[in-house]
């Protein structure tokens, strides 16, 4: 058996939304339209639209099958409060519009309206139901909570792969609720073809297997990094959480963003590549600026800081007034030829603060080769979601990989080999 990838037990054995008959049934599908959303002129205003496109394919499918459609999801955190802001009803216009059919709207998501609304559905009808987050029990997977869900439920699908490791009423109790009636859960096409590409075509990858890793933290990847360890050829490593890794082999990283708790994971880390003879690359070369404190506050309270002067560092320490803020240009060469040769790449976490043009060559080198490696290599080009696929939209190269992800914290779990509760209660096989 191979080691490392292979899916969870679980995963591999369960239905999917092909295996069932939904015809005049009442479905009930669990999506992720966790959207960014921002207010202007006085109308919320979604900004990216992707994890409603990726839902159309298995909302075709339940049109086509002649089923009664039920969508359920939750926006932002609004910790069982109703929340104007945080209100699913712009999502159902966008939806309206992509799928070019009606989409009704239900101001709630349990409850005797909700539920006469849902039996007056005809086969193909859509309805969005209120974000279930303003109950306090969706995320404490309340089983009455549950089970008023599932009053609506004659089937139900989850597609909602970016929340499939929150074990919450609506992505796993409504799952046991249905169960224990004989009724069928069943995984949506967009969330089979996460599992496919997170979880199958990693579990015994073409190599050269490239992984490269960037975003702020060790912390969030390390887990995710001990187990590529046992299956990739090559780790590059990019984003601020290089820092952590410079320091824990003794170079000076000046004022960059470091988690100094996090040296000793770093420095097993580095030892664990060595001993298993896998390329493991940091950045030799680095885009640094001084930091300079402004009066003004961010969200947080912490003063905003401008950065001043960038220049390439080419030492390998960083002076102590200075910050790293991207990989330097003879890394970025190095890694887009390392990348070039890959049979297989998975890319999780931006090389720099790429929001700000300043520093965003890093990561766009790091795109473009991605890109190319797919488009003229044949590599299979999986990208973990998150910020790499907010990097490879603003380079225009979304099209040009094989598989972005729609999860964030999800495919990062999935990643680590850990067990999807939103995953795990779907019906077996
Ligand atoms: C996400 O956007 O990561 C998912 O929709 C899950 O949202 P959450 O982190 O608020 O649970
Ligand atoms: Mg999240």
């Amino acid at each position: 058996m191979a080691l490392g990838y292979v899916l969870p037990p679980c995963c591999m054995a369960k239905l999917t939304v092909n295996d069932i008959d939904v015809r005049n049934k009442r479905v009930f599908v669990r999506v992720d339209y966790n959207v960014p959303i921002e207010e202007k002129d006085g109308k919320m205003v979604i900004t990216d639209v992707t994890r409603i496109k990726e839902t159309l394919p298995t909302l075709d499918l339940l049109i086509n099958k002649g089923a009664k459609i039920i969508l359920a999801a939750h926006l932002g955190r609004p910790k069982g409060k109703r929340e104007p802001s945080m209100s699913l009803r712009p999502v159902a216009e966008k939806l309206a519009d992509m799928i070019v059919r009606h989409v009704a709207f239900a101001d709630d998501c349990i409850g005797e309206k909700v539920e006469n609304t849902a039996n007056a559905l005809k086969p193909g009808d859509i309805l969005l139901l209120e974000n279930v987050r303003f109950y306090a029990e969706e995320e404490a997977n309340d089983p009455v909570f549950a089970e008023k869900l599932a009053r609506v439920a004659d089937v139900y699908v989850n597609d909602a792969f970016g929340a499939a490791h929150r074990a919450h009423a609506s992505t796993e109790g409504i799952a046991r609720v249905v169960a224990k009636r004989g009724g069928q859960s069943a995984a949506g096409l967009l969330m089979e073809r996460e599992l496919k590409f997170l979880g199958e075509e990693l579990e015994s990858p073409a190599g050269p297997f490239v992984v490269i890793l960037g975003g702020a933290k060790v912390s969030d990847k390390i887990n995710v990094i001990d187990r590529l360890l046992e299956k990739a050829e090559t780790i590059l490593i990019g984003g601020a959480m290089a820092y952590t890794f410079k320091l824990a082999q003794g170079f000076k990283v000046g004022k960059s963003l470091v988690e100094p708790d996090k040296v000793e994971v770093a420095r097993a880390a580095l030892e664990k590549a060595k001993q298993r003879r896998i390329e493991f690359l940091l950045p030799t070369d680095n885009i640094v600026v001084t930091p300079v404190k402004t009066d003004k506050l961010d969200k947080k309270g912490r003063p905003v800081m401008n950065l001043e002067n960038p220049r390439t560092n080419a030492e390998p320490n960083i002076a102590d007034s200075e910050e790293g803020v991207d990989i330097g240009p003879s890394t970025a060469k190095r890694y887009a030829e390392v990348i070039s040769k890959a049979k297989t790449i998975l890319w999780n976490g931006p090389m720099g603060i790429f929001e700000d043009p300043r520093f965003a060559e890093g990561t766009f080198t790091v795109a473009r080769a991605v890109a190319n490696a797919t488009q003229k290599n044949g590599a299979t080009s999986i990208i973990g979601g998150g910020d790499s696929v907010k990097a490879l939209n603003k380079a225009g190269l979304g099209d040009k990989v094989t598989f972005m992800s729609t999860g964030g914290g999800a495919s990062l779990e999935f990643l680590e080999g850990k067990e999807l509760p939103g995953v795990a209660a779907l019906s077996n096989r």
